[in-house]
């Protein structure tokens, strides 16, 4: 039997499949160039699961970059968190750029995807505010949400008439606490591929329905278009 079949049913620990899953499902190790296609168990398989979109982590010009860089600085630099002392003016120069290519005012640079959208959505929400969420946004995400202090309210997959009933429930709790409602949806959809309806999303806006807007464009960001809508 197929380890999913078995998993399928099965209430108990995850963990009892680890023997099975490790070096396939799970911890799978991919070899050689990072690319299109790389080395699995001995095979050249076709690679769908690495985050090179843009083709750019082999580009000859970031490995030189790279090379510079440690070159000048070793791989220790700047050794501290940058709110202690860590900061260096690279980090503000990246930041001023994805800005301009971002055209935002500003931008804040985090190490990694997943912890920074948890303590992102920890930053902006008060237990007087409701998230309202898209069912398939990342785990990240659903993580940062159950830290949320207040209510939360989930609608199924890129679903604007449900995400409208839940945008109307949550408007009853901020009426009563003073809060506001802040609504997460992503991008573009990892596992499925799916863009999400950020249009619709924006109309709910104009319809008059008052929410700030989170989204996690881990897989959409410098492959779909960048301009930021000027009708927000
Ligand atoms: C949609 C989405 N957001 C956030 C993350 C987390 O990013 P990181 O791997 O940099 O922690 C991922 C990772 O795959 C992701 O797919």
């Amino acid at each position: 039997m197929d380890i999913f079949e078995r998993i399928a049913g099965n209430r108990g620990p995850l963990g009892q499949y680890s023997k099975d899953a490790h070096g396939y499902y799970t911890f799978p190790k991919l070899e050689g160039e990072i690319g299109s296609h790389m080395m699995f168990r001995g095979k050249k398989v076709l690679t769908w699961s690495i985050n090179n979109y843009l083709g750019l982590s082999n580009h000859p010009d970031i490995r030189k970059a790279d090379i510079d860089a440690a070159t000048e600085w070793g791989l220790g630099y700047p050794m501290g968190a940058r709110m202690m002392s860590g900061q260096t003016s690279k980090h503000e120069q990246l930041e001023d750029e994805l800005a301009d290519f971002m055209e935002m005012e500003s931008c804040y640079l985090l190490n990694y995807g997943y912890q920074g959208f948890m303590s992102a959505i920890d930053a902006l929400v008060s237990r007087n505010d409701v998230i309202v969420y898209d069912s398939e946004c990342h785990a990240c995400l659903v993580d940062g949400v159950r830290l949320h202090q207040g209510k939360r309210f989930v609608f199924p997959h890129n679903d604007i008439d449900k995400c409208k009933t839940q945008l109307d429930r949550a408007n009853k709790i901020v009426a009563e606490t003073g809060g506001g409602i802040l609504l997460i949806t992503e991008g573009v959809f990892g596992m499925s591929g799916d863009q999400g309806k950020l249009k619709e999303i924006v109309e709910l806006r104009k319809q008059g329905y008052d929410f700030r807007l989170m989204v996690d464009d881990a897989h959409g960001f410098g492959t779909l278009r960048r301009k930021r809508s000027r009708s927000w």
